[in-house]
Parts: structure tokens; C-alpha cells; sequence
């Protein structure tokens, strides 16, 4: 696809935004569509201040160009000589799918069609099309500008020859792009969980506070939020409500349990930064917490969080769900982790990482703490995965 390609956006907020935005500097011209007027004059107002902006600040010489780019409609019948459609509306699969059959029946029959979903299965999106083969997944992570992850996912229906299109495109706008399969929370939104899970749970137990494992996990372990303090930042809305939907779209599994702790904020209004409450109070004058610097302490927690993600990546890797690169990629590039979760399993050794876990699962007798047995294997074969 080249740059002559007219690229449609079917949603205005967060997401769609900055979506249109990569679009419209990567040389395409875009078309923006929100079935919300006033949602959509907020995101013309915001996309022509942040171009500004960028022109400003010398880092861009062809700001009019740009914004020439960019057509704002209220129809969708304005996407008729798209090239590329991509949704980035509600997380809702009945809305998305009544969108996408919408959508159809205005495009041309070579028009492809992708959806920005977090964590609805592409497969059933692509079900409410008469041509599911052009339907595909394309999960850009906030804010799209700046995030270079791109999960490309297609569905059970997709031509495969698409996958292929999607990733020159993508690398042409600038993007890293990985292929994933269909499944609950594609690479990134599944191999993280333990981020916040697992330390949820010691903080549960009373093993440390929260600001001693934030402070375990940044300054022992590397990572540039802790996550208390990360999930405060994504707002309990959003995160519990993905790791809902990732322990029900997986039966259930216990690995992906969420907690009560965070549950009970979300009841309480409490969703971090932007009320002014989450784990951390965050009013004017609040002292915030010191952690315990306790290095032994701060040894367990980070050691037990990172078996626990290491663990999510071999599986993933075991069950086919992408690649050891695209796994790597995928977590330095869209969650900003210090290293890639098989090379860091390389450099404990994965004998370690089994000993870890193989002593939480004998301790706690619960499922949640089975290694995959592709970590078994390596273990036993003394291999390394990079
Ligand atoms: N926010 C994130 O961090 C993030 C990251 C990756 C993917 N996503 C996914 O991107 C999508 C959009 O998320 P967001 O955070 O931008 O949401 P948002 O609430 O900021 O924006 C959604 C927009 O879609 C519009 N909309 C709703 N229904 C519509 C319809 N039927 N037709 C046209 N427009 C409609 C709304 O008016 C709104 O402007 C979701 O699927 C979400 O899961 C979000």
C-alpha cells in the first residue's frame, strides 16, 4: 500500500487521535469519523494543537502539509475510497460489530479492514463481515504516537497475504510491528498480567507494602514504574477491567485471577491519578509512604514478579502465539520492560526460574504457579531461548 492510500479512522478519542495522527505524518491523507460531533471537533482541535506543537519545537518543517492531511467526517460515506479502515471505538463487540458491517457496505471490495480492539477476539469481529478474509487486527498501544509497538493479529479468516501487507505498512509509518495470534490479550496484555497481578498478591499476603514492592521492582529490578504506582497511572478502570476480561476469555484460568484489592478501588471511585486516589493518595500535602529498603526483601519480590512474567512469555512461546523475537519486542517496545523476558530467563538460567516457581506451586499447592513446560524442558536441557 502506498502513500497515495486513503486511510479511514472510525472513532476520535484517545486511540483513534493518535492513530490519525501517525497516519497523517507517515504521508497518508486520513479521514476521521465519530458518530459523537462534539468528540470529533475535540480531536480536530487537539490533533491541529499538537502538530503545532511539533512545528514549534522544530520537529517537524511541513506542518500545513500535514494538517492538509487530515478530513474530519460525521458520515461514514466518506471512507468509500479507503485503502485501510481502522476502528478505534468503545470496547463493546456488538457495537464493534455492527460498525464493521456498517463499514462494509460503504468501502470498495479491496478495502481492508482492521480494529484497534484490546482484548475482543478479531475472529468475531470479523464475523459480522460478508468479507472476513479483509479483516485483521491492528493494536496500537497509548499514545500511538510514541508507542512504536504494533500487534498485528489476524483472525481465523484473514488472508493471509494480508499479514504481510500490514507489516511493510506498519515499519513504513514508523512502527515495530509483531504478529500475534487471536487469542485473550494478544502478546501484551497477556504476558504482563503478573506485572500487577503477582505483586497484588504479595502485597495481599503481607509479604511487603505497596510502596516496598514498587520500590523493589524499579530500583532492584529495572523497570520504570512500579506497579502500584503504574496502575494507579492507567487508572483502575482500565487495568482491572483487562484482567477481568483476560481470566474470563481464558475459562478461567488461575494464572490470570484478578484481585480484590484492586476490584474494591475501582468500587470505590478510587482509579488512581486521575480521581486523586488508587493505591497511592495523591491529594495535595500527603506525605506519600517510604518503602522498607530491605535488599533481601526486595531480592524475593522481584525475583518472584519476574519468574512469574518469564513463566507467561515461555508459555506463550510454547503455545505458538508469536515468535521468541516478537515476544522480546513486544515488551521492551510496548511496556517499556528493561529486557526482553527471554533473554532475562537466559541470563538467571532457566533452571533458576523452574526453582522459583516449582517452590511457590510445592508452597502454595494452587495452579497459578505451574512453569510452562517448555521452561521445564529448557531447564533439563540446560538451552537457552535468544
Ligand atoms: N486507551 C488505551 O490505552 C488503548 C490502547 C490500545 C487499544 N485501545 C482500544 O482502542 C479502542 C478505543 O479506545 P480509546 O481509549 O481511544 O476510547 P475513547 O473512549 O477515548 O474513544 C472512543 C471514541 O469512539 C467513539 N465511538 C463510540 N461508538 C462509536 C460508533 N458506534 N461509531 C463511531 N464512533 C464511536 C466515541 O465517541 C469516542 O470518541 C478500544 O477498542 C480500546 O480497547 C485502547
Amino acid at each position: 500500500m502506498n502513500k497515495e492510500a486513503i486511510i479511514g479512522v472510525i472513532g476520535a478519542g484517545a486511540m483513534g487521535s493518535g492513530i490519525a495522527q501517525v497516519v497523517a505524518m507517515a504521508g497518508h491523507t486520513v479521514v476521521v469519523f465519530d458518530a459523537n460531533a462534539a468528540a470529533l471537533d475535540k480531536a480536530k482541535a487537539s490533533l491541529t494543537a499538537t502538530i503545532n506543537k511539533l512545528a514549534e519545537k522544530g520537529k517537524i518543517t511541513n506542518a500545513d502539509e500535514v494538517l492538509s492531511r487530515f478530513t474530519y467526517a460525521a458520515d461514514m460515506a466518506a471512507f468509500a475510497d479507503c485503502g485501510l479502515i481502522i476502528e478505534a471505538i468503545i470496547e463493546n463487540l456488538d457495537i464493534k460489530k455492527k460498525v464493521f458491517a456498517d463499514v462494509e457496505a460503504v468501502v470498495s471490495a479491496s478495502c481492508i479492514l482492521a480494529t484497534n480492539t484490546s482484548s475482543l477476539s478479531v475472529t468475531s469481529i470479523a464475523a459480522a463481515c460478508k468479507k472476513a478474509d479483509r479483516v485483521i487486527g491492528l493494536h496500537f498501544f497509548n499514545p500511538a504516537p510514541l508507542m512504536a509497538l504494533v500487534e498485528i493479529i489476524p483472525a481465523v479468516q484473514t488472508d493471509a497475504a494480508l499479514v504481510d501487507t500490514c507489516k511493510v505498512l506498519m515499519t513504513a509509518w514508523g512502527k515495530a510491528p509483531v504478529i500475534t495470534k487471536d487469542t485473550p490479550g494478544f502478546i501484551v496484555n497477556r504476558v504482563a498480567r503478573p506485572f500487577y497481578g503477582e505483586a497484588i498478591r504479595i502485597y495481599e499476603e503481607g509479604i511487603a507494602d505497596i510502596p516496598t514492592i514498587d520500590w523493589a521492582m524499579t530500583e532492584i529490578a529495572g523497570f520504570r514504574m512500579g506497579p502500584f504506582t503504574l496502575t494507579d497511572y492507567i487508572g483502575h478502570d482500565v487495568n482491572y477491567i483487562v484482567t477481568e476480561t483476560v481470566f474470563q476469555s481464558f475459562f478461567y484460568d488461575p494464572r490470570y485471577k484478578p484481585s480484590f484489592s484492586q476490584k474494591r478501588l475501582l468500587e470505590a471511585g478510587w482509579l488512581g491519578r486521575k480521581t486523586g486516589r488508587g493505591f497511592y493518595n495523591y491529594a495535595d500535602g500527603i506525605t506519600q509512604p517510604e518503602p522498607t529498603k530491605d535488599v533481601a526483601l526486595g531480592n524475593k519480590i522481584a525475583e518472584r514478579i519476574i519468574a512469574m512474567l518469564i513463566n507467561e512469555a515461555v508459555e506463550a512461546l510454547h503455545l505458538n502465539i508469536a515468535s521468541a523475537q516478537d515476544l522480546e519486542l513486544a515488551m521492551t517496545k510496548g511496556v517499556n520492560y528493561p529486557k526482553g523476558l527471554l533473554q532475562w530467563c537466559d541470563e538467571w538460567g532457566a533452571a533458576k526460574c523452574l526453582s522459583i516457581l516449582d517452590g511457590l506451586y510445592n508452597n502454595y499447592h494452587e495452579d497459578r504457579y505451574r512453569a510452562s513446560i517448555l521452561l521445564r524442558k529448557m531447564a533439563a536441557a540446560n538451552k537457552q531461548f535468544i
